[in-house]
């Protein structure tokens, strides 16, 4: 594998795009561990004063943009500086279009969250799914009930820009799309946000470890799976290939995920590319650790610390976890 290549080079490669501010020189920042390296998800839907808690997710609840705004209070608070949002739209159709919307729920609440902390960093999650009637990841040819590629380019090229006009901080796509990376450098460069970060789920499995998650996000595919555009879980060579590939295309952070069962290639991305590399610990990692812990089978505390060393060890410089908060105050407790 090719160590410290960049195909493709300037204009996709623009080192500067990862010192522009603090917050994001923090996330970035080699040899150092602090709290701006946990990512706290949380899903934000239309309306108002509502706290939905999600069954599955002791914890998680999908909240609407006010209740997001006092949620993100109790989070800083507790050290949280980054933050990763899915939204959770009113009408879904089939072609995503509240996906990019001005009035969208995710730019709504990028607006808000930026307006009442500027120096949060705000990442937001670029997928179709939740926002289509069928709850696949792209354009679907409904007779031959195929996943299309090059049609969904330009939608998740539309979203990345909403994302990006709403004052988002990164953008992090998530569909497993070829070629979207490129598509979406292309669309944000061309609009005038060159120097907005792509964070790619490079190597993002087909992984039955999302369920709860599609329970929070209500983006359950309504026919099929997602195997035709996420990955197989019996391919390792195959990861690096896609890590690859993202690189090429111009991600400036690479994602693995799922985590605890992926670690051997978080290990190998590290390792290959030297690239800033993050670890997405699942819903359903969460979701078992919590009901294990509740039925008084594990110790929540000293399982999820083994877990968050266990990614540090493989690689990891960034840990997305919808237990940040908790680990930022056991891990100042193990100070
Ligand atoms: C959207 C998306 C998913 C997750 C992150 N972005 C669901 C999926 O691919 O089905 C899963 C996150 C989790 O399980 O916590 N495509």
């Amino acid at each position: 594998m090719n160590q410290g290549n960049f195909p493709g080079g300037f204009p996709n490669h623009r080192p500067r795009r990862l010192r522009q501010s603090d917050p994001i020189r923090k996330l970035v920042r080699e040899n150092s561990w602090n709290n701006t390296k946990l990512i706290l998800p949380f899903f934000v839907r239309e309306g108002s004063n509502i706290r939905l808690p999600v069954s599955s997710m002791p914890g998680v609840f999908q909240l609407s943009v006010d209740e997001l705004l006092l949620e993100l209070e109790n989070a800083y608070n507790a050290g949280i500086r980054s933050v990763l949002l899915f939204g959770i739209p009113d009408e879904k159709d089939d072609r995503a279009s509240q996906a990019h919307s001005v009035g969208g729920i995710v730019q709504k609440a990028v607006r808000a969250l930026k307006q009442a902390h500027p120096t949060l960093l705000v990442i937001t999650d670029v997928c179709l799914c939740e926002y289509m009637s069928h709850g696949h990841c792209g354009i679907v040819d409904m007779e031959r009930k195929n996943v299309e590629n090059d049609s969904s380019l330009e939608i998740l090229s539309r979203v990345a820009v909403s994302h990006a006009e709403a004052g988002a901080d990164i953008v992090a796509p998530s569909d497993m799309m070829d070629g979207r990376v490129r598509a979406i450098r292309t669309a944000l460069d061309g609009a005038g946000f060159a120097s907005l970060p792509i964070m790619s789920y490079a190597a993002k499995f087909a992984s039955s470890f999302y369920g709860p998650f599609r329970e929070a996000a209500e983006s359950t595919p309504r026919f099929g799976d997602r195997l035709s555009y996420q990955m197989d879980y019996f391919n390792g060579e195959e990861a690096i290939r896609e890590v690859a590939l993202d690189i090429a295309e111009g991600a400036d952070i690479v994602m693995v995920k799922p985590g605890i069962a992926y670690l051997d290639l978080v290990y190998r991305v590290k390792q290959t590319f030297q690239f800033p590399t993050a670890v997405y610990a699942v819903s359903g990692e969460y979701s078992m650790v919590k009901a294990a812990a509740k039925a008084g089978w594990i110790d929540e505390r000293a399982v999820s610390l083994e877990s968050f060393f266990a990614m540090r060890r493989a690689g990891a410089d960034i840990i997305i976890s919808y237990a940040a908060r908790e680990l930022i105050r056991w891990l100042k407790e193990l100070e």
